[in-house]
């Protein structure tokens, strides 16, 4: 299985969701393949903001490997699932899709945990208390990714 994690930024919510993911495959020996990019491209060749470093430490996770690049049409051919992490990174990647395949593949992070929902990861970008919420968030989707996925 080959995910691929996208934000706006790369910056934020994506490092982490790989991050976080990457550990929980690791800890079940999967043969899975991780990856993450934004939408945009201002932070593109970045480490992970030092925000999301921090509280991807405070529980063991590093991502400070991680270098923010922009998502690109070909990511639909190469990942198996994508996952946004709100409406509009969704509705941005969906916009490059060009046959239902592609389309199929894409899908908002928070319905792995909450179906039918459309939660979105909140942007932590201008709120410095917000790391903590979307670790927890992405933490509880990336379990649900395996059991829903893994079979
Ligand atoms: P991310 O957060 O999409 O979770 O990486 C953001 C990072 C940077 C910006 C917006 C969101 N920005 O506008 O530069």
């Amino acid at each position: 299985m080959k995910v691929l994690m996208v934000c706006l930024g790369n910056i934020c919510r994506s490092p982490l969701a790989e991050g976080i993911l990457q550990r929980k495959v690791e800890e079940k020996d999967l043969n899975w393949q991780i990856d993450s990019a934004g939408t945009g491209s201002w932070h593109v060749g970045e480490l992970p903001d030092s925000r999301s470093i921090a509280v991807g430490k405070k529980y063991g996770i590093d991502l400070t490997s991680q270098r923010a690049r922009q998502f690109k049409k070909i990511d639909l051919d190469r990942f198996d699932l994508i996952f946004a992490m709100d409406s509009s990174n969704y509705q941005n990647i969906l916009k490059l899709a060009e046959n239902q395949a592609q389309k199929d593949k894409v899908k908002l992070i928070m319905n792995e945990a909450a179906p039918g929902r459309n939660e979105a990861v909140p942007d932590p970008y201008w709120d410095d208390n917000g790391f903590e919420k979307i670790y927890q968030m992405l933490d509880k989707a990336s379990t649900k990714i395996i059991e829903n996925y893994n079979s």
